[in-house]
């Protein structure tokens, strides 16, 4: 298989699902819409709905229901970046490559628009709804979401990330911080793919216990290109950890430790998806790539 290739194929469809689902920028309100969909179309990775689709597919999913979650969980993570970004918590001023959302249209609409992305996830995901007949499915996957997102999951990682600002930080806080600023919306993706193919019970804890190593890879690699990438790359400032005095894994454990920590959590994950009855390369693939991206 040619990964890059696969993979671009992908993110192109993650792409064009989530653009169907964007508000039309129209009406009172159109300064907000506009400025939703500047964050939402400034590229990224896509990476947590391309997990999805491949979790659905992986226990058999064929069907359109999945795509308004894809979308749905972009407009929650990008509600999660613009938010990250703002004066009162990371204060950076570039995300994928532009001016972060408050730089362009003001700190009131950064705040408005990273709300409303997270409210207008919620009105999509509802769509869903009138896609299948297997309405219980939603339910779960709608429960999944809501959990994840919240106090139990990224806003609860970052509300302890920002307090923990220029402080000591023990291992197991900031385990605590990873496992829900960045693994829980990884989670989050691969468990409504799951249970919205109908995966069983046990499969979807599999699937989240592999998630959980998934975005603690991801964290840490994130960590690594603060000291180790440039913006250009990137997209997004580098040593804003520094800037902001945050304990992360690389000032803990130095880089070559964080690297260490990063590929065991990496080989953790693959090993329990490998332990499923059902199999998909291309994500087993994708999700060995994640301990060295460079972006
Ligand atoms: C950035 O996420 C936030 C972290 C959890 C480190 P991504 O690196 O997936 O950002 P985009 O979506 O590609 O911009
Ligand atoms: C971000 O962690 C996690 C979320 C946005 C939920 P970071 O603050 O390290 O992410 P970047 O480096 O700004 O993308
Ligand atoms: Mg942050
Ligand atoms: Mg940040
Ligand atoms: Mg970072």
């Amino acid at each position: 298989m040619n990964f890059q290739e696969e993979l671009n194929k992908r993110t192109q469809a993650a792409e064009t699902v989530l653009k169907k689902y964007l508000p039309k920028e129209e009406g009172f309100a159109v300064t907000m819409a506009q400025a939703m969909n500047y964050s939402m179309l400034a590229g990224g990775k896509r990476l947590r709905p391309v997990l999805m689709q491949e979790t659905y597919r992986l226990f058999g999913g064929s069907e359109e229901v999945v795509e308004p979650f894809m979308a749905a969980m972009e407009m929650i993570h990008t509600h999660s970046l613009i938010h990250d970004d703002l004066p009162a918590l990371d204060n950076d001023d570039y995300r994928r490559g532009r001016l972060t959302t408050h730089k362009v249209y003001g700190e009131a609409m950064g705040v408005l628009s990273g709300v409303a992305l997270l409210n207008y996830s919620y009105e999509v995901m509802l769509t869903a709804f009138d896609m299948t007949k297997e309405k219980d499915r939603v339910i779960r996957a709608l429960r999944i979401m809501a959990d994840k997102t919240g106090i139990h999951g990224m806003l609860g990682g970052q509300s302890v990330d920002v307090e923990n600002d220029g402080k000591p930080v023990k291992k197991e806080v900031l385990d605590y911080i990873y496992q829900n600023k960045t693994s829980a919306l990884i989670e989050c993706a691969m468990m409504t793919g799951a249970v919205l193919a109908g995966a069983p019970e046990e499969a979807v804890k599999v699937i989240e216990e592999a998630a959980r190593g998934i975005g603690l890879t991801f964290q840490i690699q994130d960590d690594i290109l603060d000291v180790t990438s440039t913006s250009e790359e990137l997209g997004k400032p580098v040593h804003s950890d520094e800037k902001n005095n945050k304990v992360t894994y690389v000032t803990l454990f130095g880089l070559e430790g964080a690297k260490r920590e990063s590929a065991t959590f990496s080989e953790k994950a693959i090993s329990l998806l490998e332990s499923l009855e059902q199999k998909n390369e291309f994500l087993n693939l994708l999700v060995a790539k994640l301990v060295n991206r460079r972006k």
